[in-house]
């Protein structure tokens, strides 16, 4: 990162103290309050100009300066702990010329005589650093890192993590071991988590690293157990009762006494190796089930390591690099909402178009109005954008510093901007809803999930068809597909459509009358009534009659149906305005069979045992838990991450990264169509 320094000692003395500032109040909400005010990639820019400052004004080193610590100061709600050796931090390189550089200057520092230098190449865990120490094989102490000396004993909070082996185990431990390594959040439990804290409409936590760190810190340990917390360990501190050669030798020992090593590490002799390393993990950096930032290079040879030693506050034989950073600054230039087939009110930001992560984002995801409050994003705000894995875009929140004061908060509109009507929000829920079920909008979302994958499947009716036939005049509401064929002349009469295609359509619509029952339920937008609770219902109630007559007491006596769907089923086919589309859609020949769409209830449980299937990109009709659920009812293992052993990759839109890498194996790829094959017949379409 090149920075530009005032040449003038004053001046840099002004610049240095006002970052210095800045460096020491992140890095104190970052690690005590488990609430950073920057993004890191802001965060690393600071430092690496207190770094430029110090070396062009060296008088500007002192042991006051950021750049001579590490960490925080210390949370007195735990006790102190000394660590044996002190726990350090890394230097950073943003480019292959910085890692050269550093290469250059490690065979420097090693002499000319030396041995040839070999590198293990591992990933940057993006988590809270931890010190676990052992006394004859147990542990006795595991701390944070706090200031590099002395760290906060966070023992009974660690002994609940079930990565960490209470014993080691191996028939001889060491008299003392302090290993460390990172705690981390993992991703697919972070991301049910904070949409489970959204649908509460509490705030969610920023990324997967501050939902560790709150998690750690937990004074009562009890509440850390409910959070699923994981380690890596990459490296030890004292050790008394053993000696190792080799980095790489000691990482197999470790891994053989149970303590969690990753195994995406690579051991190689030179830096187009490393870069070759860097640049698959770059682009492979989702694959894996938690969040990585960089990767760090060390010297694997311990004795070189001893020769090379240390600076103030990190090793010279290792460095870290870091990844572009998953968030990115970029305009919200408005909030716009969407009304949903439910009539549930979402609100997207409307972005300046930003590349996070290799993906151009111009729309994200902003939940509901608590969340855009509790984020305290306006319009007109610069705001950071954060992309991770295959989760949709999401607004982190705004960079304050940029605020246009005159920026005003924002509120729902107080009606819907497709219908007119008024917008509420039902006591308790976190989100509002249009309750005008003829909202155009709502009307267009209804029909194209009616004729969607999930639902009804009529092919020739995509969202784009279904918005021209509202246009026209030929839709009006669901029944209305139904109606269709004596609409043939209008039809005919569209723009480019000939003969073949409308022929097409009203056979489709035809074919749907007669879908299992479980698929016509679906496509009705029941509210709560996805796939898996509609084939509980047909395959107990086996008629469209029997649901319909059905009451709470009933529903509820199917295993698997809760208060809320018996509620909700009820409350739907109550309405009048429900039983009439119901009798219009008998009237009409709407006829459904009673067998379901095979599924995640009452599936064949083996009928895809052995197979390892990986769920990437969005799906139309299944969210990612439906998709996983139902493969798992079929006895399949679902992974997060692509590899040899993946024996098929599930892939809906937007698949990235994962989808490329099946495609370098050489993994057969499913679109959703050859998903529901699968799920159907237990194989591949041919
Ligand atoms: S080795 C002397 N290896 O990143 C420090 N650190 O930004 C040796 N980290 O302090 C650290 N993944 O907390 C090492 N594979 C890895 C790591 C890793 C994450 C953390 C660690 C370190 C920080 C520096």
């Amino acid at each position: 990162m090149a920075v530009s320094v005032p040449k003038d000692f004053a001046a840099a003395r002004q610049r240095h103290d006002e970052v210095a500032r800045l460096v020491r109040d992140a890095r104190y909400r970052y690690y005590v309050l488990s609430d950073p005010p920057m993004p890191d990639a802001e965060f690393d820019a600071l430092f690496q100009e207190l770094l430029a400052l110090e070396e062009a004004h060296p008088r500007l080193v002192t042991s006051h300066s950021p750049t001579q610590q590490v960490g925080a100061p210390l949370d007195t709600a735990f006790a102190p702990f000394r660590h044996l050796q002190p726990m350090l931090s890394l230097d950073n390189a943003f480019s292959r010329e910085e890692l050269e550089s550093w290469a250059q200057r490690v065979e420097r520092g090693l002499g000319e005589d030396a041995d040839a230098v070999a590198y293990v190449c591992e990933l940057k865990f993006d988590g809270v650093a931890i010190n676990l120490v052992y006394r004859d094989g147990v542990l006795a102490t595991a701390a944070t890192r706090g200031d590099g000396t002395t760290g906060e004993d966070v023992t009974a909070q660690i002994a609940t993590i079930d990565a960490v082996p209470y014993r080691l185990g191996v028939a001889d431990p060491p008299a003392v071991l302090e290993v460390r390594g990172e705690v981390y959040y993992p991703l697919e439990a972070f991301e049910a988590m904070n949409a489970a804290r959204i649908e509460r409409g509490e705030e969610a936590f920023m990324n997967p690293r501050n939902a560790a760190s709150g998690a750690l810190r937990q004074k009562d340990p009890e509440v850390t157990r409910q959070r699923p917390l994981s380690v890596w360990c990459h490296g030890f501190g004292v050790v008394e009762g053993i000696a190792f050669e080799r980095y790489a030798q000691a990482l197999d020992w470790l891994r053989g006494a149970g303590l969690p090593i990753a195994t995406e590490t690579g051991v190689v002799d030179t830096v187009d190796e490393v870069w070759a390393f860097v640049e698959r993990w770059t682009d492979a950096r989702h694959e894996v089930p938690y969040e990585i930032d960089g990767v760090v290079v060390k010297v694997d040879d311990l004795a070189q390591r001893e020769q090379l030693g240390f600076t103030a506050r990190a090793p010279r034989w290792a460095i870290a690099y870091k990844m572009p950073p998953v968030e990115q600054e970029t305009t919200l230039e408005r909030i716009d909402i969407n009304v949903g087939r439910t009539g549930k009110v979402t609100p997207y930001a409307v972005l300046e178009p930003v590349v996070v992560a290799g993906t151009r984002i111009t729309y994200a995801t902003l939940h509901n109005e608590i969340q855009i409050h509790a984020k305290d994003v306006r319009e007109g705000d610069r705001v950071m954008v954060r992309r991770a894995g295959d989760v949709i875009p999401e607004v982190v929140g705004p960079v304050l510093s940029k605020r246009n004061p005159a920026a005003e908060v924002w509120r729902m509109p107080p009606v819907c901007p497709f219908c007119g009507q008024p917008l509420v929000r039902p006591e308790g829920e976190a989100h509002h809803i249009d309750e005008n079920v003829d909202c155009p909008n709502r009307l267009l979302e209804s029909l194209a999930h009616l004729a969607g994958r999930g639902a009804l499947d009529i092919e020739g009716l995509g969202g784009q068809t279904v918005e021209l036939l509202v246009d026209e005049g030929l839709i009006g509401n669901l029944a209305d597909v139904f109606r269709l064929h004596h609409h043939r002349d209008e039809l005919l009469a569209l723009d480019k459509w000939g003969q073949k295609r409308v022929d097409n359509l009203l056979a489709g619509i035809e074919a749907a009358k007669q879908q299992p029952l479980d698929r016509l339920l679906v496509a009705l937008n029941i509210r709560h009534l996805g796939p898996t609770y509609a084939k509980l219902l047909a395959r107990n109630l086996g008629s469209l009659a029997a649901i319909r007559r059905a009451g709470a007491d009933e529903l509820e006596a199917i295993d698997g149906i809760g208060p809320t769907i018996a509620a909700a089923v009820v409350a739907w086919f109550a309405t009048p305005r429900n039983a009439e589309l119901i009798d219009e859609l008998v009237a009409l020949g709407v006829d459904p069979r009673t067998e379901t769409t095979s599924g995640a209830t009452g599936a064949d449980a083996a009928m895809l045992e052995g197979w390892t299937l990986v769920v990437t990109g969005t799906l139309e009709d299944f969210t990612r838990d439906e998709a996983k659920e139902a493969l798992e009812a079929r006895g399949a293992k679902v992974t997060g991450s692509v590899s040899k052993r993946t024996t098929a990759v599930v892939a809906g839109e937007n698949a990235g990264s994962k989808l490329t890498k099946a495609e370098e194996l050489g993994l057969p790829v499913l679109d959703e169509a050859a998903f529901r094959h699968l799920l159907d017949t237990g194989e591949l379409p041919t």
